[in-house]
């Protein structure tokens, strides 16, 4: 039997999927390259923006041509457009054999068992942690460990609550366990995953309980882990103890992903960010005291309801003010279920939308790159990943500050070096492994 997974949305489904592929490989589904030759096609799908849903519905109507041609295919819809849909998947889309929800991952061999006898789902916010399950990883010496999934924060633009479900924190044990398993197989750099990581540990037994900066110094102190980074922090929950975590271990690396979503104060009130631009920016003067020369990258949505230029201009005062290292700039997309959606008329037009998004994109690469440039003429410790993208005569990896950086060099992926940087752009670094041998084509005859 062969599988086909397309996977859309953040790195908690890609997570997820790579546990799709542990549990289907163990049932000896082996993956294929094309929808064409796959007995299941599967989906783990995104919603949070009307243009993810748009993606997926694109490449749904491809599996119904597969399905069409060849009726033995199964097609299974995975993740939180699935969640979002509920049952309505069935009735829209009557081709779809199996849907399942994002918490429902360790079900997914026992619905591709029953699939021939109806048409099942399976929508609820019990399922074990995905974390637990078989996994295939997609690289070797890096993995991603999940410590919590839902989201109890009530953001007025995010479907993730609603599809996600409420926060549940993984068992501290549980997550040292993994991380000791990966260190024993070769992983060297882990990635802690929850929607918002520094609430972690709150509903968990008081017998055993931990905070998110007591499973950061844990996972740190995991032997063969050589760096810990983590994703995503809420602004509103970045605590002394946390930083002093991050600035005491020296696995966990200098670099923060704290998305501010806006500069403007109003429209943050408007979003229940809980958080003023002045706290956001108190925040990343003490990150910045206690772990020098961090980058910082964050998201930032445009066109909230009822944002006014000015309140725009303050999240491009933002940008410059804290100088990120980059950012992730969306469109306001209202969401079905969220208060915005109901409560706020999505009032910015969308060549406002555009304009805007135009002019954030302008200053947040020209700040990025101001910050790359900082890398040039220094040495920095880059962790190998394999071969660059570009040239294959070059290899590719990242420094501790989490930019890519393509260099000259001999070493094995996941290997940590040395790099000289000498050139650098708003997203890449280019440099030198350091002592290591000179090319012989490059050597002048
Ligand atoms: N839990 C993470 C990520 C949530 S989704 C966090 O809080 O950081 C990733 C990003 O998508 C958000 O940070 C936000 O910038 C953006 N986003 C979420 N809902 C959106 C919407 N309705 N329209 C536009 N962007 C949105
Ligand atoms: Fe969505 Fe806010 Fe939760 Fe992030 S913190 S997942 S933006 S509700
Ligand atoms: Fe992630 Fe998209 Fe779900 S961003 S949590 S896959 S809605």
């Amino acid at each position: 039997m062969r599988y086909h997974l397309t996977t859309f949305g953040c790195q908690m489904n890609d997570h997820d999927s790579e546990r799709m592929r542990g549990l289907l490989e163990g049932l000896g589904y082996a993956p294929v390259e094309r929808r064409d030759d796959a007995d299941l096609i599967l989906f783990n799908t995104c919603t949070i923006r009307g243009s993810a849903d748009e993606r997926f519905l694109g490449n749904l109507g491809d599996a119904k041509r597969v399905k069409r041609e060849r009726p033995s295919t199964v097609v299974a819809v995975g993740g939180c457009w699935a969640q979002s849909m509920k049952e309505e998947v069935f009735r829209e889309f009557p081709f779809v054999d199996i849907a399942f929800g994002p918490s429902e991952v360790a079900r997914l061999g026992e619905l591709v068992a029953r699939e021939r006898i109806e048409a099942v789902g399976a929508f609820s916010f019990d399922g074990a942690f995905s974390g637990s399950l078989p996994s295939r990883r997609e690289r070797p010496h890096q993995a991603w460990v999940q410590m919590s999934v839902g989201c109890n924060c009530v953001c007025a633009y995010c479907v993730v609550p609603s599809v996600r479900g409420r926060e549940r924190s993984r068992p501290p044990a549980d997550v040292v366990a993994e991380a000791r398993a990966l260190a024993a197989d070769g992983v060297v750099e882990i990635t802690l995953l929850g929607q918002n990581v520094n609430s972690y540990g709150r509903d968990l037994p008081r017998e055993g309980r931990e905070t998110f900066a007591g499973l950061l110094r844990a996972v740190a102190g995991v032997e063969g882990i050589a760096r810990v980074r983590y994703t995503s922090p809420h602004p509103k929950d970045m605590k002394a103890d946390v930083i002093a975590a991050m600035a005491e271990c020296p696995e966990v690396c200098e670099h923060l992903h704290l998305p501010a979503q806006s500069g403007s104060t109003r429209i943050l009130k408007a979003m229940r960010r809980t958080y003023s631009r002045d706290r956001y920016l108190e925040l990343v003067g003490r990150l910045r005291d206690a772990i020098p020369d961090l980058s910082l990258t964050t998201d930032l949505i445009v066109g909230f309801p009822g944002e006014t230029e000015e309140d725009f201009a303050d999240t491009l005062s933002l940008v410059e003010e804290v100088g990120y290292d980059g950012a992730y700039t969306f469109l306001y997309s209202p969401r079905p279920g969220t208060e915005a959606a109901a409560n706020l008329p999505d009032d910015v037009p969308p060549e406002v939308k555009r304009e805007r998004i135009g002019r954030l994109i302008e200053v947040t690469q020209r700040t990025a790159a101001a910050r790359a440039a900082r890398f040039v003429g220094t040495t920095g410790e880059v962790l190998v990943e394999g071969p660059s993208r570009t040239d294959p005569t070059r290899l590719r990896g990242r420094l501790r500050h989490n930019i890519a950086v393509n260099f000259t060099g001999t070493a094995a992926p996941g290997t940590l070096v040395d790099v000289v940087i000498e050139g650098s752009t708003s997203t890449t670094l280019s440099g030198r492994q350091v002592g290591a041998p000179v090319q012989a084509d490059l050597v002048p005859a």
